[in-house]
Formats: structure tokens, C-alpha cells, sequence
């Protein structure tokens, strides 16, 4: 059968990698795709992005099942189209992916249904939310409304800080219509952990656990990123913390959602803060995959993916039992020159090894022409180690990292330290 993966990071390069690994497929498609997608002779890469386009592509190419990467396609609404011409995919509806798409409309709900979150007030005036951060004090956190491309989260140490950050998101409209309401929250203090599940409707999967790595620099310092590495599993989910989301967070969320009227199909991603005391809140919602969470967690599955895909489309999901690597993956995310700000695209890249049964480099911001491969976006590729210990994966991983060059490469020595408390 023929696949459909819609996108071009990282996680997409991971999703088809796996896809392609079953002996039921014939082609994995990927649109529009990257250098690695393009180098790899499993995958095609689909130069369209428009989804009524993606659509026909479908039907013309007798494409069996689609998955979607990113959130912009689904908050666009890709998942409603595709379901209204009778084409099987997976992903939440616009409605359902509201949980994203709007911070104001994920904490409304989770104040409505009693799920554990930070305390927060949503402003779309400035004199308002500058009163309210006063009368709240620092630290605080300023959040867009809409989607940021995960540049609309400020975590303001101080009021003066905060108050900037008021300025900049309602009064310089720096996000546009994403902006022009925020949300304000209680900062919490702890250590975060990302918390996937497949979701069909009615029955839950959970996908292993992972920890991202936010700041840009060693030891968590620098600015906030998308993600600069992230490991799997995380053991601060121990089994009695994942019972506990399980009960207190992700089934509430799924309940909740059909309570208001909304089925939720798709990845349902809790971006968790875990307390000095054990306590998990939802810092946030996606509905899709994390991005760099997926490489190491792809890379530690071991059942066909495919046959989990048609389970999820099929409402069958109580179905599966999802094997995992006993090992544990570390994906080191490689940036270009000045990620995240003002990444520089064209370096050519060299030194990228074949994979081996314990490293699998993957990539994101890469482009390949006339057989050269350069770069092409702020994260270029995330090279994941998989070892019987953190520390053994992440030697694996930066054995890797340590061969492949390109100029202005930025990355972390320390991804996983975390793990190894
Ligand atoms: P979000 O996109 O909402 O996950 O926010 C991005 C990052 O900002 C999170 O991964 C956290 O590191 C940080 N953050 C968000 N909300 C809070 C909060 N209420 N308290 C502390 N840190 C936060
Ligand atoms: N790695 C964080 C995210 O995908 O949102």
C-alpha cells in the first residue's frame, strides 16, 4: 500500500523512516519532505503542500492512508477536508485541534473539566494584563493566543520582563491575530516531560514517554527553542506517574472534548511540569507528534506502524499493544548559524555516516540539489543514539555528531542529563 506523510522536519524524516520499514508498504510519500527524505530511496518526495491538492494527489496515486506532521495543516483544517472526500487519515479535526491552536481555548477547557494546569487570565487589553501582571508579580508567563511557531511563550523572570512582553504581543501586534489575545499564567516551578498518546476516537495508546530540551545552550541556559534533543524513555514517568496522567490528564482531555461536543482523533501531546512533589500539571496541549521527541521515540518502536495507523483510522486502537526497544534512544538536534533567531540556510553539510543498528541520523532543515546536501531551515538534523543506558546512547549519538560538518553548527554536549541523575 501507499502512505502519505504531510511535511519536512525531523519528525516527519522519522514517521516515513518507520513507515518504510513495513513490509506492507510499497511507497511512503512525503510532502513536501527535506534532503534526508529525498536521499532515502524507501520515501518520494511530493513537491505540494496545499491540501486540496494533497487530496488529489490521493486519489490519483491510490494512497491508502495520510498522516499529518505539523499543526498549521491541521489547524487549517486538513483533517475535515480530507474526512469529507471519504480519505482516511489521521490527525484531530480543526475543532479538536483548537486545544493547540488556541492557548485561550485549551486553558478554558482544562479550568472547565478540572484538569491540573497552571492558574492563568486571558487579556486581549494591555492596560488589563499590565494591571494584572502587577498585582500578580514575577515570575510570570506571557503566552500568544494563537500559534507562534513556538516563539509566542515569554517565561518573564522579572515584572519588567513581563510587562514588555505584554507590550510586544498586544501593542506591537508581533504576532498578529496570534497575538492579539494572551494568555497569562502562574509560573511552575519542576521538571517537564513529554506525554504522547494516539487517540481513535474512543481508545487511547500511549507512545513512550520522552523529555524535550528547550534552551539552546548547555544546562538548560540561552534562549527557548523548538526542541534542541530529547531522549526516551524519561524516568521521571515511573509507572505510578504515568497511571496518574493517565487518570488525571489525558483520559479527562478525551472526555472532556466529547462532553463539548468534539471527537479526538490524532496525537494528543501533554507538555507536563512535575513538581518537587510529584504533582503533574499541563503546561500545554499539541495534537501531534513533538518534534525532536519523535526520532528517538520512532527509533525505539518496534511494531509495524502501519498496521497502528489503521487501527488508529479504524476506531480499533484497543487492538494494539505497541512493542518498545528495551534500550534507550538520545537525539541530538545539529541547528544552523544563528538558530533560532535568524538561522542561516545554505551551508553545505558533509560527514553524515550510514546508519547502523545504533545511530540513525535524521533530518529536518535540509535541501538536497545537483546532489549536494546544504541546509535549509534552523534545525538541520537530530542524530539518535540508542544504548542500553543514557549514557551509552548519547555516546553513540555524539560519536556521530562529532563527524558531520557543517558551518555555524550549533548543538548541546548534555542532551539527557537529565536521565542520568
Ligand atoms: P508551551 O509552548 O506553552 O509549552 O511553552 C514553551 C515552554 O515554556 C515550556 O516548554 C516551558 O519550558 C515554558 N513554560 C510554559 N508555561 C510555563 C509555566 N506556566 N511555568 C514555567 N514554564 C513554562
Ligand atoms: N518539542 C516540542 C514540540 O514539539 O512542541
Amino acid at each position: 500500500m501507499k502512505i502519505l506523510v504531510v511535511g519536512s522536519g525531523g519528525r516527519e524524516h522519522a514517521l516515513a523512516w518507520k513507515l518504510a520499514q513495513s513490509e506492507r508498504v510499497q511507497t511512503v510519500y512525503v510532502a513536501p519532505g527535506n534532503g534526508g527524505t529525498a536521499l532515502d530511496t524507501r520515501l518520494v518526495n511530493v513537491e505540494i503542500t496545499d491540501p486540496a491538492a494533497l487530496a488529489d494527489f490521493v486519489v490519483a496515486e491510490h494512497v491508502a492512508l495520510t498522516l499529518v506532521g505539523p499543526e498549521a495543516p491541521l489547524a487549517a483544517g486538513i483533517v475535515n477536508l480530507f474526512r469529507s472526500r471519504g480519505l482516511k487519515i489521521f490527525g484531530p479535526t480543526r475543532e479538536a485541534a483548537q486545544l493547540e491552536s488556541s492557548k485561550d481555548f485549551a486553558k478554558a477547557f482544562m479550568q472547565r473539566h478540572g484538569i491540573p494546569t497552571a492558574k492563568y487570565q486571558s487579556f486581549s487589553d494591555a492596560a488589563q494584563a499590565h494591571a494584572y501582571v502587577d498585582a500578580n508579580g514575577a515570575p510570570i508567563v506571557i503566552k500568544a493566543d494563537g500559534l507562534a511557531a513556538g516563539k509566542g511563550v515569554v517565561v518573564a523572570m522579572t515584572l519588567e520582563e513581563a510587562h514588555a512582553a505584554v507590550d510586544h504581543m498586544l501593542s506591537d501586534n508581533a504576532f498578529g491575530d496570534a497575538g492579539a489575545r494572551i494568555v497569562i499564567e502562574e509560573f511552575l516551578a519542576g521538571e517537564e516531560a513529554s506525554f504522547i498518546v494516539m487517540c481513535d476516537g474512543k481508545n487511547v495508546l500511549p507512545m513512550a514517554t520522552s523529555q524535550d530540551h528547550k534552551r539552546l545552550k548547555d544546562a538548560d541556559q540561552g534562549p527557548n527553542t523548538g526542541g534542541m534533543g530529547a531522549y526516551s524513555p524519561a524516568p521521571i514517568v515511573t509507572p505510578a506517574m504515568h497511571a496518574r496522567v493517565m487518570r488525571e490528564i489525558i483520559n479527562p482531555t478525551i472526555q472532556g472534548m466529547a462532553k463539548d461536543g468534539i471527537q479526538f482523533t490524532g496525537f494528543l501531546y501533554a507538555g507536563l511540569m512535575i513538581d518537587s512533589e510529584g504533582n503533574p500539571r499541563t503546561l500545554e496541549f499539541n495534537c501531534r507528534m513533538g518534534d525532536p521527541e519523535t526520532q528517538p521515540i520512532m527509533s525505539r518502536l518496534k511494531s509495524d506502524y502501519v498496521t497502528v495507523l489503521e487501527h488508529a483510522c479504524n476506531g480499533t486502537l484497543d487492538a494494539v499493544e505497541l512493542e518498545w526497544d528495551r534500550r534507550t534512544a538520545v537525539g541530538v538536534v545539529m541547528a544552523a548559524s544563528g538558530y533560532p533567531d535568524n538561522p542561516r540556510k545554505g551551508d553545505v553539510i558533509d560527514g553524515i555516516p550510514a546508519e547502523t543498528a545504533e545511530c540513525i541520523t535524521f533530518h529536518a532543515g535540509t535541501t538536497l540539489a545537483d546532489g549536494v546536501l546544504k541546509t535549509n531551515g534552523g534545525r538541520v538534523l537530530c542524530v539518535v543514539g540508542l544504548g542500553d543506558s543514557v549514557k551509552m546512547a548519547q555516546k553513540q549519538a555524539y560519536d556521530v555528531v562529532d563527524q558531520i560538518r557543517f558551518d555555524g553548527a550549533q548543538f548541546r554536549r548534555d542532551i539527557g542529563w537529565r536521565g542520568m541523575k
